[in-house]
């Protein structure tokens, strides 16, 4: 009898696991750098709601914003890994990869306005971006909108001379670096959780970024002047490593896919409201000045930078410089 029981106690240890294992959801860790109260930070939060109600909680997704689980360049290798399963970088930061063709996103003064960069980018442009991440075991899923840069120092920038000497921090982009080389400055490349630190130590003098960011990391405080030139935009690829993703139960996936469609709508719908109130509220500290181009400035500026239209040629190859033209009806020179 005893052993009978130790023999059933046994089987219910074995089997426990695997009972358990059946009813546990599907866990995908979704790490981002920036603050929750931001396009990106609330569409993370936006998927995650959708996510587990449209499986009807079969999958939980856990979401790590502000840098709390990995810096820019150590996400993207997580990914790879497979350490995390879900990420929405800058498309600036991809060059780490070999991928250097989402660079041409980051030209000065490419898209008008947001609504020429989301049309650009439901296009032909955006699918042909993605497909060159399958190689490295990343699957795209959506593209996720920020907004127009702005730039600033502890002095006013409104011509291209006054860039001269000064350290930027920029995410990764060459592109960024040869428009920041352009005017006179020097750009270098840092991870978006330290930025704060080094604009208040001097480390560097400046730095590139939406209202929405400077907000919410704060850097603001630490600028005396931000110039609202919004010369160049910035925005998000949404990235799952592929082998998870094709790995999922097919029903399981279609209902991630129908969560990600409506969380992308509702983030790409408040990314310009969400950056117009973050400036509103930057203006009211009064910690800092903002200026505002002039069309002669807007000119100069334009002027100064273009050289990295050619010099971008080099970097990040015809085709997708040819590809954006046309979707744009822009020549590129
Ligand atoms: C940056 O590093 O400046 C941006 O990529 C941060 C972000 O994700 O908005």
């Amino acid at each position: 009898m005893r052993k009978l029981l130790l023999a059933v106690a046994a089987a219910a240890i074995v089997l426990a696991p695997a009972s358990v294992m059946a009813q546990s959801p599907i866990v995908i860790k979704f790490s981002h750098v920036v603050a929750n109260d931001t396009p990106k930070g609330k569409g993370a939060l936006k998927f995650k709601e959708l996510a587990e109600k449209y499986t009807d909680g079969k999958v939980k997704v856990e979401v790590y914003p502000n840098s709390s689980l990995y810096k820019d360049k150590e996400e993207i290798e997580a990914l790879q890994l497979g350490s995390v399963q879900m990420l929405a970088p800058s498309t600036a930061k991809f060059a780490p990869l070999g991928v250097k063709e989402f660079e041409a996103l980051d030209l000065p003064w490419l898209f008008k306005d947001d609504e020429t960069y989301s049309n650009a980018m439901k296009g032909t442009v955006g699918k042909w971006l993605f497909q060159k991440l399958e190689a490295k075991g990343i699957t795209g899923l959506a593209y996720w909108d920020n907004g127009f840069h702005m730039v600033s120092s502890n002095r006013s920038l409104t011509k291209p001379t006054d860039f001269q000497g000064l350290k930027f921090r920029i995410s990764g982009s060459k592109v960024a670096d040869q428009y920041f080389r352009l005017v006179g400055s020097i750009p270098q490349i840092m991870a978006f959780s330290e930025v704060y630190q080094a604009l208040q130590t001097g480390v560097v003098d400046g730095c590139e970024n939406t209202a929405s960011n400077y907000l919410t990391q704060k850097f603001f405080e630490v600028q005396k002047d931000i110039t609202v030139s919004y010369h160049a935009h910035l925005q998000y690829a949404v990235i799952v490593n592929s082998k998870f993703w094709s790995g999922l139960p097919p029903d399981i996936r279609t209902q991630l896919e129908k969560a990600m469609a409506d969380a992308t709508e509702y983030t790409n719908s408040i990314a310009r409201k969400e950056n117009d109130d973050a400036l509103a509220e930057i203006k009211k500290s009064g910690k800092t000045t903002l200026h505002f181009l002039t069309d002669a400035d807007r000119k100069a500026w334009q002027e100064a930078m273009q050289p990295t239209y050619k010099w971008a040629k080099g970097r990040v190859g015809q085709e997708v410089l040819d590809l954006i033209a046309k979707e744009l009806d822009v020549k590129m020179n």
